[in-house]
């Protein structure tokens, strides 16, 4: 209802959603655009027309969106890479690459895991570089009392399927700098409003996908290749628009929902560790046993047994899968300009890291069963045959690479 409302009085939901989210995170500045992609390269867009540098540090695994989103900012990617034990960035690598050419650097907080910001930002500081936090996979995460996205110098939050918190697609852009919000306002100025035609097929879709997003229909949408859903792609053909009315009418009540999205998420994290045997403990990347995680990451020991998990969820719907099928530098479109260069901890993260679901449908069984499995494929077994085929790959994760 809130979203055809907002076809008519969709400026008024918009600005009090600014309202709100000024209030939530303590921010001077809030822009609301059309998904997390805009938002990224809204903010090169922004800061390249403060500096005359171009270069955008970004982490050498991450969404493919980032660097896309890079580049339409009119950025030039320059890849750091990650450490696959703490998911974040491997920061003597980081120390290389970051010079007085660079823009800024673009800080993961991957699936939730709170990135080192105040590291970043003491080697940025020197070096006159700014900070965006890319807290797409972490929005209403905090690092002790500072929410993430908010540490930055920008923090950058998307609004799409899967994320902490939905609105089927959207963006949100945090800053505290009045430099940066009026490059930022002047870039949002040029951007066309989003046509009214657009907007009836989003909330559409919006209404068709909150039907379908339940388990015993998830194969529907599921099954339909050219909906793309749970994939990810290096595409530098995506619209730059504001947010719209139809989804800034979605949003009310989105503190609650929020938070009880991340309670969620906290307690089935909290439930994955309980349930893990002993020994599948040090699989667990960095210090997720803390965290708000949008999945559950787990670094297995071999791509062998990541195949054999991922093939193995397919059969029984447990909505297990990889996160990006690849590196950064391995994308066919970039790899020519990382030609020869080699990102260990990128690579094994593609080979390795499987991610288990974290959302409301899935029960403490399924749980039990996904660490079973899990526990089976690495000692080599059979997994069992009748596992619960719950089918847990709703909001999107399916067994597809990237099911964000
Ligand atoms: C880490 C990360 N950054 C940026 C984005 C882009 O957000 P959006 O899909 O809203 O464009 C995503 C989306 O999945 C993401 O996971």
């Amino acid at each position: 209802m809130h979203g055809c409302l907002g076809l008519i009085v969709g400026r008024r939901f918009l600005t009090k959603r600014e309202v709100e989210l000024k209030q939530y995170f303590g921010v001077k500045h809030v822009f609301l655009l059309a998904s997390g992609k805009t938002a990224l390269a809204t903010t090169v867009r922004a800061l390249s027309a403060i500096s005359p540098r171009r270069k955008v540090v970004i982490p050498a695994y991450t969404c493919f969106t980032v660097p896309s989103a890079v580049i339409r900012g009119g950025g030039h990617v320059e890849l750091c890479d990650v450490n696959p034990h703490t998911l974040d960035f491997v920061f003597a690598d980081l120390e290389r690459v970051v010079d007085r050419e660079t823009l800024c650097i673009i800080v993961p907080h991957l699936l939730g895991h709170c990135a080192n910001v105040q590291r970043v930002r003491d080697l940025a500081a020197a070096l006159g570089v700014a900070v965006v936090e890319d807290a797409a996979q972490a929005m209403g995460v905090k690092d002790e009392d500072r929410f993430l996205g908010t540490q930055g110098d920008v923090g950058v939050f998307s609004l799409g399927r899967g994320k902490n918190l939905s609105a089927g697609s959207g963006g949100i852009l945090l800053t505290n700098s009045d430099q940066i919000a009026s490059a930022v306002a002047a870039v949002i100025q040029e951007m066309p409003e989003p046509p009214l035609l657009h907007q009836v097929f989003n909330l559409m879709m919006m209404v068709a996908m909150k039907v379908l997003i339940h388990p015993r229909l998830y194969w529907l949408p599921a099954g339909l290749p050219f909906l793309g859903l749970g994939e990810t792609h290096f595409d530098l053909d995506f619209p730059l628009q504001r947010l719209d009315g139809v989804r800034a009418g979605l949003l009310r009540a989105w503190q609650q929902r929020l938070m009880r999205s991340n309670v969620e998420r906290a307690n089935k994290g909290q439930a994955y560790n309980m349930a893990l045997p002993p020994e599948m403990k040090t699989l667990v990347p960095g210090q997720v046993q803390t965290s708000t995680l949008l999945r559950f990451p787990l670094l297995l020991p071999g791509g062998e047994h990541k195949s054999a998990l991922c093939r193995q969820s397919k059969q029984d719907g447990m909505g297990v899968s990889g996160l990006y099928p690849s590196a950064i530098a391995a994308i066919p479109q970039l790899r020519s300009a990382f030609d020869g260069r080699r990102f260990p901890g990128a690579e094994t993260l593609a080979e390795r890291l499987i991610t288990l679901p974290v959302h409301h449908y899935v029960q403490p069984q399924d749980i039990q069963a996904i660490c079973r499995t899990v526990s089976n494929v690495i000692q080599h077994e059979m997994p069992p045959s009748q596992s619960h085929a719950r089918a847990v790959q709703s909001e999107g994760h399916g067994e597809r690479q990237v099911l964000l």
